[in-house]
């Protein structure tokens, strides 16, 4: 089930450096949104704390709040593995398990949250979810061959067949093409418009034409200098953010007049 998200006022540091200052925005649920901005200024650091996945880092919190659903994810006593499993991540490399079998990488997340399955209901779920990732074709015939027999595409799209397996509320999606070529590029896009059919999408990228392409709402995030905290300066829809922003860093940036 796909559900909205909405942050509060958050702060992001690594021990005392802050590196992401007062962010407050709404995700809606079923729609993508891009984040874009230069590089270092927080992009991947806050998509980390919309899962937890920042305080795994030493010296990573936060302040403020994250709400799914109207739930704090920060709230005392929220387990954050629950958190990871109803927010699930797809990260830049595609980092399959390489010896493990394409069906057992489907159902890692699943295992690793200590559920325990059935082999036909196993079965069923590995298909649905390498159907959901546009991948049950190609690989139908060959699930017990190691992950890494896949090219970079395919073992993306197995990435993300293994995030949906866990059936999260979101996917958070850090530069999920950057090591992909073209062709792949566009089969992941496709995916993505796919996805927001049952799943709120966050994804960071750097390539503009992908924002437009494939984002309902663009967040652009923006440093003043080094050191000094990233913040997020414009949140719109995508089709304001590339031809009528209010931000003149917005316009200089999405118009490839930058630094
Ligand atoms: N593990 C870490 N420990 C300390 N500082 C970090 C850590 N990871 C990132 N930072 C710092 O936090 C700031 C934001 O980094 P982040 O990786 O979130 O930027 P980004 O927008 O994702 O950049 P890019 O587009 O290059 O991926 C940078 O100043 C970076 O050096
Ligand atoms: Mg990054």
């Amino acid at each position: 089930m796909s559900k909205r998200i909405d942050v509060n006022d958050l702060n992001v540091y690594y021990s005392k450096f802050r590196a992401v200052e007062g962010v407050s925005i709404n995700i809606e649920a079923k729609s993508v949104t891009a984040f874009i901005g230069p590089s270092g200024c927080g992009k991947s650091t806050f998509l980390r704390t919309l899962n937890r996945m920042h305080e795994v880092i030493p010296g990573g919190r936060v302040e403020g709040e994250v709400l799914l659903d109207g739930d704090n994810l920060y709230a005392p006593g929220v387990d954050p593995v629950t958190v990871r499993s109803q927010i699930g991540m797809v990260f830049q490399r595609p980092n399959p398990f390489p010896t493990m079998s394409i069906r057992d990488n489907v159902l890692a997340g699943v295992k690793l949250n200590g559920k325990k399955i059935a082999k036909s209901d196993a079965d069923a779920l590995v298909e649905k979810s390498l159907r959901g990732a546009n991948l049950w074709n190609e690989v139908k015939d060959r699930l017990d061959k190691p992950g890494a027999g896949l090219s970079g595409g395919q073992q993306q799209r197995l990435c993300i067949a293994r995030t949906i397996a866990v059936k999260p509320d979101v996917i958070l999606m850090d530069e999920p093409c950057s090591a992909l070529d073209p062709i792949s590029t566009l089969a992941i896009e496709d995916l993505i418009n796919e996805l927001k059919n049952d799943y709120t999408v966050v994804i960071v990228t750097h390539n503009m034409q992908q924002a437009a392409r494939v984002s309902d709402k663009t967040a652009f995030f923006n440093i003043a200098g080094t050191g000094k905290p990233g913040k997020l300066i414009e949140y719109n829809d995508t089709a304001t953010i590339f031809s009528n922003p209010a931000e003149q860093a917005t316009e200089d940036y999405v118009s490839g007049r930058f630094g």
